[in-house]
């Protein structure tokens, strides 16, 4: 089956083509990250305006890319939720007026289950029904969670973030050290020079006092503690953002966070007993997370699959996939799907 995916609930601009929910035949992403830079972070009015504009040429792109006709398309599939309501109403418009144009069925998609997805467009993946059960991790920009999965589609939450998401922790921290947006890529490189032990930031511990959930507080993240642990030690020490102690903070801030999130993980495969953990969002772009997570379980003797580096930040080639193997919402319900920008994975 080939799957025209769509992708508009933050700041990239995605169409892709994927055949029988693996094989990418095309996947065209527009980065807004640029216009947003000035702002510090992402700007909803700007970010919806841009999709309207860059969502025509990027499908026009999957489409030449793929080698197809419209005509070989069997369903578009988009993403619902979660992310900014104007982002995904463009994104949702653009796939319900395709389908009707089309003839073929529209398929709503989760974002948070596709990131859990882009492990399995890799070549040498296993595939997701045999992966399972399996604990996913996913860090991204808007969330951070720890999701059990017993077959594709039947997801239990075991944690998530309190407050901030890795990724804001990732972005807040580095807009405090003067750096660009987005934080993630910039710190991941100035730590790989740095002394992550110099600066001890604090490892939050989630208490059952903090949550009202129904989670376990062990497999919950908090991370608003550590952005302002840095703020006041930027205001006791203002030299910190500069070189040569700039390298060091951002090591030390990075290495907390990479520390809470490899605990999170630990816990939830040791107490859920499976063999694999998945990791997504665009946070499992991280070096050190990624090598920190590798050695963890390793010793425990379980595997890791991680997204190729272009399906770890957003992406359609993820929700073509996904929608591909039978996921998502169909029939009558996905034709009067809302935007959902508060949309959760797991109940
Ligand atoms: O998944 P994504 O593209 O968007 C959301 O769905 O939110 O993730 C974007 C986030 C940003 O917060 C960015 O700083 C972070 O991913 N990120 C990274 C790295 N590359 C991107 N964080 C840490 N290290 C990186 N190398
Ligand atoms: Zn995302």
């Amino acid at each position: 089956m080939n799957v025209l995916g769509i992708e508009t609930s933050c700041d990239e601009t995605a169409a892709a083509v994927v055949a029988d929910g693996g094989t990418v035949l095309s996947s065209a992403v527009f980065s807004q990250v640029p216009l947003h830079r000035p702002h510090g972070g992402v700007v909803p009015e700007i970010a919806s305006r841009q999709h309207v504009e860059h969502l025509p040429r990027m499908l026009d792109e999957a489409m030449a890319q793929s080698g197809l006709e419209w005509s070989h398309l069997q369903a578009v599939a988009v993403t619902y939720g979660p992310g900014l309501a104007s982002s995904l109403l463009v994104g949702l418009s653009a796939a319900k007026a395709l389908a009707l144009r089309l003839n073929i069925p529209l398929i709503g998609i989760n974002h948070l289950e596709a990131h859990l997805y882009s492990v399995f467009l890799a070549r040498n993946a296993p595939r997701y029904a045999d992966a399972c059960p399996l604990v996913a991790l996913i860090v991204s920009g808007g969330h951070t969670c720890l999701v059990r999965v017993d077959a594709p589609g039947q997801y239990r939450r075991l944690g998530q973030t309190i407050d901030d998401a890795a990724g804001e922790a990732f972005d807040k921290g580095a807009k405090l050290l003067g750096l660009e947006y987005p934080g993630g890529p910039v710190i991941d490189h100035i730590s790989a020079l740095g002394d992550a032990g110099r600066i001890a930031f604090p490892r939050t511990r989630v208490l059952k006092a903090d949550f009202a959930d129904g989670l376990s507080p062990a497999l919950c993240f908090s991370f608003s503690g550590l952005k302002t642990s840095l703020l006041y030690y930027l205001r006791d020490h203002p030299e910190a953002v500069r070189e040569p102690v700039l390298k060091d903070v951002a090591a030390g801030y990075q290495e907390a966070i990479v520390d809470v999130l490899v605990r999170g993980a630990q816990r939830a495969l040791q107490r859920e007993r499976v063999q694999t953990l998945v990791v997504a969002g665009g946070v499992s772009l991280n070096r050190r997370l990624r090598s920190r997570l590798l050695d963890m379980a390793a010793g425990l003797k379980v595997s890791v699959l991680l997204p190729a580096s272009s399906y770890c930040v957003d992406n359609a080639a993820m929700v073509a996939g996904l929608a591909g193997i039978g996921q998502g919402i169909t029939g009558e319900a996905a034709w009067s799907l809302d935007a959902c920008p508060n949309l959760e994975i797991g109940g």
